[in-house]
């Protein structure tokens, strides 16, 4: 095996869902000035599947019981869920407690991570570190779900047709002598390029009228707003920056990698990246015409994709890279 050898995390099962409902781009020609040839152009994006009032913790938990089938374990033997979303249905609970609720994991460790489109890689990340320091964790649920179709203001073209809805998890164990690799990152001075914002302050006992933070956008209500060109740019420095970052950790070439796995926000950032990282394209498993950019559940369902089609296989080795609001990045290499 290439690289040096070390304490990793072997992925044990697999799952993903989406939501039923699809909106294709000529739908979207109906609720706002665009054009199919526009957004698969600019994008690559063909359709997205959008809730029809599902939940976001019951599209994660859909997504969980499929990846402990796949693992052949039960709901009872997971002692962490990790979920990673940026749209969770509550402030709290979390949606990891919703999730182990629905899925009957009562009792473990749940929690949400807040990573935007980076979250799956810093929760995969974290599930490596729990299960190799903590020694009574056996396995870890590690589940990535969105329902971006929450706070896209659908008048909005520059931002509405980008965005999808999905989830999809992965149940993880510790592994010795393997690959791993990971390098986590995040610029909160782009914090003002990829932005929803929270509940406003409007307590029984406010004087100050005064709006807070004046330098991040004033969006309408919760919206998400997006200034699409600052993140591109960001996007196509970040993604190869994170993988070169975490392949020099082991001492191997990004080339060596059987697969990359981006988070997919454009092809054409992906295409990019490729040539700056001097890896064919063909080693980024890309489903962003059927799902549209999903957050924190694209590398997943991309990844999940990538298994049923056989573009990925056990003993593969694997990079998983995000890149999103925070801003953050961050990649994670294992062998799969
Ligand atoms: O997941 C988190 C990470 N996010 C990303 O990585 C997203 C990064 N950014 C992008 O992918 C691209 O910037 C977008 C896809 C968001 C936009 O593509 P672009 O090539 O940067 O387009 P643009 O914003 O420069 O807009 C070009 C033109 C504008 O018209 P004018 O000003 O040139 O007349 C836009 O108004 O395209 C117009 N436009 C549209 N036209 C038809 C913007 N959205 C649309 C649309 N349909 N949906």
């Amino acid at each position: 095996m290439a690289g040096n050898t070390t304490t990793g995390v072997k992925v044990l099962g697999i799952g993903m869902h989406v939501p039923q409902l699809v909106a294709t781009n000529e739908d979207f020609t109906k609720i706002v000035e665009t054009s199919d040839e526009w957004i698969t152009q600019r994008t690559g994006i063909k359709q997205r599947h959008i809730t029809d009032g599902e939940p976001t913790y019951q599209l994660g938990a859909e997504a969980a019981k499929k990846a402990l089938a796949d693992a052949g374990i039960d709901a009872s033997q997971i002692g962490l869920i990790i979920a990673t979303t940026v749209t969770a249905d509550y402030y709290t609970p979390s949606l990891a407690c919703l999730i182990q609720r629905e899925i009957g994991a009562q009792g473990c460790m749940a929690m949400d991570v807040n990573c935007a489109c980076s979250g799956f890689v810093y929760g995969f990340d974290m599930a490596k570190r729990y299960l190799q320091t903590q020694d009574d964790l056996k396995y870890v649920l590690l589940v990535a779900s969105e329902e971006l179709s929450k706070f896209v203001d659908y008048t909005d073209r520059t931002t509405c047709v980008l965005f999808g809805d999905g989830a999809a998890a992965f149940v993880l164990e510790k592994q010795e002598n393997t690959l791993y690799s990971s390098f986590l990152g995040a610029d909160g001075d782009g914090a003002q390029y990829l932005a929803a914002r929270g509940l406003r302050s409007v307590n029984a006992f406010r004087k100050n009228s005064e709006e807070f933070d004046m330098a991040m956008p004033q969006t309408k209500e919760h919206y998400l707003f997006q200034n699409g060109k600052e993140v591109y740019k960001f996007a196509v420095k970040a993604l190869p920056e994170a993988v070169e970052k975490a392949c020099a950790k082991i001492g191997i070439q990004p080339k060596e990698l059987d697969a990359i796995v981006p988070h997919q926000a454009n092809i054409r950032i992906i295409e990019t990246a490729a040539k700056n990282l001097d890896v064919e394209m063909d080693k980024f498993p890309m489903y962003i015409a059927e799902y549209g950019n999903t957050s924190s559940a694209s590398i997943p369902i991309a990844f999940c994709e990538a298994v049923k089609d056989g573009r990925i296989k056990h003993g593969d080795k694997i990079c998983l890279v995000g890149f999103g609001g925070g801003l953050t990045y961050g990649a994670a290499i294992f062998e799969y």
